[in-house]
């Protein structure tokens, strides 16, 4: 594993993280060349319904126009540039800018300019100024991606090997899995990749970090879970999957209780066995908890939640996503939501909503546990002595991927390593242009 054809990325400068001419490469080559998550189907479900988004500093709002396609359209006027819509969601069939009252449609159409003959004559196009947008939008399993680059590849090929366990998570159902409520936004003040990292593939600080709220037992019985932890090279799999994507996967042993499908509720069973492959519905039984990034910033996880009391109790499960969208170099927007499967009855979607919010929420227990230490890495790299050192990501180098099961990507059955940091470092320091041993980026004049 190399950057750039030089050396293998095991260490990295602490630069890429808390330098600010870093980050301002970023927004350019990582976050205008890459696919972006900006929302789900299950949000904008009839025509009208619009949310407003970032996609890193620009803003977008993602809409469903009357002829029910899914647009994503800057959110800036075209005529001086203000904010065309300033709310954080709802319904309309036309964007009217506060300032001088350009009007366009849910399709991005400039329709009205008040005295639009007398002020601009009688050639002024409304067709040219259109709002802008990105060319690329596309989804996958109710998840929506939108790209700046023209050259992008197909979304299902950008998110290749990972498109597999996404697909076990978000197309298992019939319909795509519907949100619990509007998402969470809160502003962490740490670098967008530090969360990132953390989904992509991060057990190595579980017993440390959340050992905590896993000795309380949120979890279930924490023996158990120590039982579990102490076997580390057994259900343990950490599987990079292409263009900078990773996921961790922790599965029960064979000889501990496994609920059928995460422990979703019977009735769901049929429409998942229907929608997965057998590898998948092997992969969603024997599930502990799996999550992922998708290169640059889009994370997921899934959970399972066994109970106190054994067999007699009820298990619990949740999939939650989230958005790290950049809005400084020590600053993130961090967008939370929960889902569920569309035929959940009331008092699983009840439970779920519990399980989410004392665990993996800004107010449970892991992001306490989670958010104190990445803010303190922000303030522990503000000066530049602390930023001339390298961080070490060796963990796991001289592993060798093994083929396992039906598993696509390359899996390592192992899990604190840290090959899926490695791998999604190496896919940014690749566009970043990234000079190792500078512990910068390269100028895109340099060597002329
Ligand atoms: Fe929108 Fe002038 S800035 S109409
Ligand atoms: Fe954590």
């Amino acid at each position: 594993m190399t950057v750039a054809g030089e050396r293998p990325l095991t260490t990295l400068g602490r630069r890429a993280f808390w330098d600010r001419d870093v980050y301002r490469a970023e927004l350019t080559r990582v976050f205008r060349t890459t696919w972006l998550f900006v929302g789900l189907e299950s949000e904008i479900p009839t025509p009208g319904d619009y949310v407003t988004r970032p996609m890193a500093e620009d803003r977008v709002i993602v809409v469903r126009d009357e002829e029910g396609v899914v647009r994503v359209l800057l959110n800036t006027c075209r005529h001086r540039g203000a904010q065309l819509c300033s709310a954080d969601a709802g319904n309309t069939s036309h964007f009217r800018c506060s300032y001088h009252g350009w009007t366009y449609n849910n399709a991005g159409d400039l329709r009205g300019v008040p005295e639009m003959r007398e002020v601009y004559g009688k050639d002024f196009d409304r067709g040219e100024h259109g709002l802008l947008g990105p060319p690329k939008v596309d989804t996958f399993h109710g998840l929506i991606f939108a790209s700046w680059n023209p050259e992008a590849p197909p979304l299902v090929d950008y998110l290749g090997d990972a498109a597999w366990y996404l697909e076990a998570i978000f197309g298992r159902a019939d319909q795509n899995l519907e949100i619990m409520g509007p998402p969470s936004r809160n502003m962490v003040g740490t670098n967008w990749k530090v969360g990132a990292e953390n989904y992509v593939g991060d057990g190595y600080h579980l017993s440390t970090t959340h050992q905590i709220p896993i000795r309380m037992g949120v979890f279930g019985d924490p023996r158990a879970m120590d039982d579990i932890e102490n076997r580390r090279a057994d259900p343990f799999h950490c599987v990079v999957a292409g263009n900078g994507h990773g996921v961790r996967v922790q599965q029960i042993p064979m000889e501990y209780p496994r609920p059928t499908f995460v422990g979703y509720p019977e009735q769901l069973w049929p429409e998942f066995e229907r929608n997965l492959d057998t590898d998948q519905r092997d992969l969603m039984t024997g599930l502990a908890v799996m999550h992922g990034n998708i290169f640059p910033n889009f994370s997921f996880i899934e959970v399972l939640q066994m109970p106190w009391g054994g067999a007699a109790a009820a298990p619990t499960a949740y999939t939650h996503i989230r958005l790290w969208s950049p809005l400084d170099v020590d600053r993130t927007e961090m967008l939370a939501w929960g889902l569920v499967p569309p035929g959940s009855p009331p008092e699983y979607r009840a439970a779920a909503r519990k399980a989410l919010i004392r665990t993996n929420h800004v107010s449970g227990s892991f992001d306490v546990d989670d958010l104190q230490n990445w803010t303190s890495m922000a303030e522990a790299n503000a000066g530049v002595t602390a930023q001339t050192d390298v961080f070490n990501y060796a963990g796991g180098a001289d592993l060798e991927p093994a083929s396992y099961r039906g598993w696509p990507g390359r899996v390592y059955g192992v899990d604190h390593s840290e090959v899926n940091q490695r791998h999604m470092y190496e896919t940014w320091a690749e566009l970043m242009d990234w000079d190792p041993s500078l512990g910068r980026v390269r100028d895109a004049t340099e060597g002329e």
